[in-house]
């Protein structure tokens, strides 16, 4: 049995007032750790505060990017060791928008996961279509090249030290979400993709959905068979629903 995972995708929202509102919030509230992890993911900014208020608690700390590059000459660039020193250990890579706003390849997003494993840091990494793709019968094309590209030369040690998030693009921030069915269906494809590099690893590895995943569709999402969890945008952004949507299962 594959144990879920809970990750709340802050984006550019949360100055340090609203992180900690955000969360005492999930503090004051209780989920059974035995079902699933949490892991929360404010901006940069917020990341040594939540560290420090969360520190010994049952919530990880995630960071939303990061630099492929160890230090040096890359003005507004954060390194893996840096995230390590405020408590992190989960990093979410190739989100659709940073793939879309600041051109991620598969190649730059393959690089980066194997750093951050390398760290110390589980990489999520996403992957989705786009509406275009979907509607012109291409999703299996695009999902196929975007595992085959960010999981380039992964061993089954490094597969078992990540998670992937499947973000179909179009459903993301738009209250439109796929049927369980549909994700059920992309999370097989993805499942058995990765069975071509390692069937045991395969069975293993976490395949979260995301894509306006809120309290009221969660418990249909997360009881298909090869989702494992869900990568949360706006409804991670108040402490109920995010509470709400791990208790759902
Ligand atoms: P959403 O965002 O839940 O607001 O659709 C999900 C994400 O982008 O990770």
């Amino acid at each position: 049995m594959r144990k879920q995972l809970i990750a709340g995708n802050w984006k550019m929202n949360g100055t340090i007032d609203e992180t900690k509102t955000l969360l005492e919030g999930l503090l004051s509230g209780s989920f059974d750790s035995s079902k699933a992890d949490m892991v929360v993911c404010p901006p940069f900014t917020a990341l040594s505060y939540a560290g420090n208020l969360l520190k010994g608690s049952k919530i990880a700390v995630g960071a939303q990017d990061m630099s492929v590059h160890e230090n040096g000459a890359y003005t507004a660039e954060i390194s893996a060791g840096m995230l390590l020193t405020v408590g992190v250990s989960f990093v979410i890579l190739g989100h659709s928008e940073r793939r879309q706003y600041h051109a991620e390849s598969n190649q730059m997003i393959n690089a980066k996961a194997k750093v951050a494993i390398e760290a110390g840091l589980t990489p999520i990494i996403c992957v989705g279509e786009t509406l275009e793709d979907r509607e012109s019968g291409n999703t299996e094309t695009v999902i196929g090249q975007q595992i085959d590209g960010t999981l380039f030369e992964f061993s089954a040690e490094l597969l078992n030290k990540s998670v992937i998030a499947y973000e179909p693009v179009w459903a993301i921030g738009t209250g439109k979400t796929a049927t369980p069915e549909m994700a059920q269906d992309v999370h097989q494809f993805i499942r058995n993709r990765i069975a071509g590099i390692d069937k045991e690893a395969a069975e293993k590895i976490q395949i979260l959905y995301g894509g306006s995943v809120k309290p009221d569709n969660a418990k249909s999402l997360l009881s298909q068979p090869d989702i494992d969890g869900a990568l949360v945008g706006g409804a991670a952004l108040k402490a109920d629903d995010f509470l709400k949507i791990i208790n759902s299962l």
